[in-house]
């Protein structure tokens, strides 16, 4: 194995790679954010440096998609001026049999259930620890809500049966704030049913944003592994 002795790093690079592969030269594409999506745009970067790739636009989903595209020279353009999105290549924090996730590990979900959603491919990108037999097994639902809703709104998904934590900085002291200025509620379902009535009935207690169920959305899985400690990419 490479990339320092880190299997996971290793995973994430690898399928970071296949997604960006497939992307062909005139696309429109969306940007996804995290660490295993910021492969994906390095690759895209290296592949528009060589001539391989040309003439693709990047729609970023987040302030750290945008910093990386800049930095791996993708163009950039923005849901006002264009129509269609070709293909979009983000991660995931859960991914169930049916190909549903949870998102929001990075806060970013909101901008990432736009962009995802209107790209005519959705390319999932994880490693293989993040595939679960049902959502909510290990990761709680990120939820995106209004600063001054914070209250009623923990008090709404605790009335659904969850437990909801206010998510904090790390190297900046108090909650995080979105891109957007908003606050996020990490909330731990004991078990998630219905993923698809669950996404419905957070976004419609008032003063939530977007919460990081994605249903029926993902077209693709690229499921970076490990096996006889060789790098490997498989299609879920
Ligand atoms: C950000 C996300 C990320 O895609 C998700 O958290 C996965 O991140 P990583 O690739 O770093 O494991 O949803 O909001």
């Amino acid at each position: 194995m490479t990339t320092g002795d880190d299997p996971v790093k290793l995973m994430k690079q690898q399928v970071g790679k296949a997604a960006a592969e497939r992307v062909q030269s005139g696309s429109i594409v969306g940007l996804g954010t995290g660490s295993t999506t910021a492969y994906a745009i390095q690759f895209l970067g290296d592949r528009l440096k060589s001539g391989e790739l040309k003439d693709i636009k990047g729609v970023p989903t987040s302030f750290q998609a945008s910093v990386l595209a800049k930095q791996y020279g993708i163009p950039l353009t923005t849901l006002d001026e264009i129509d269609h999105i070709d293909i979009a290549i983000d991660g995931a924090d859960e991914v169930d049999p049916q190909h549903n996730l949870i998102k929001g590990g990075g806060a970013a979900h909101t901008r990432e259930k736009v962009v995802d959603s209107l790209a005519a491919q959705f390319i999932v990108v994880v490693d293989s620890s993040k595939i679960v037999d049902r959502l909510g097994s290990t990761f709680a639902v990120p939820v995106e809500v209004l600063p001054m809703a914070i209250a009623p709104v923990t008090r709404a998904v605790q009335k659904l049966g969850g437990q909801p934590e206010l998510r904090m900085g790390v190297k900046k002291d108090g909650p995080v704030i979105t891109d957007q200025g908003n606050m996020v509620l990490d909330v731990k379902f004991e078990a998630i049913d219905n993923p698809a009535e669950l996404e419905k009935t957070l976004n419609n207690i008032p003063g939530v944003l977007e919460n990081g169920l994605f249903v029926g959305l993902a077209d693709l899985v690229l499921v970076g592994e490990i096996e006889n400690e060789q790098p490997k990419v498989r299609q879920m």
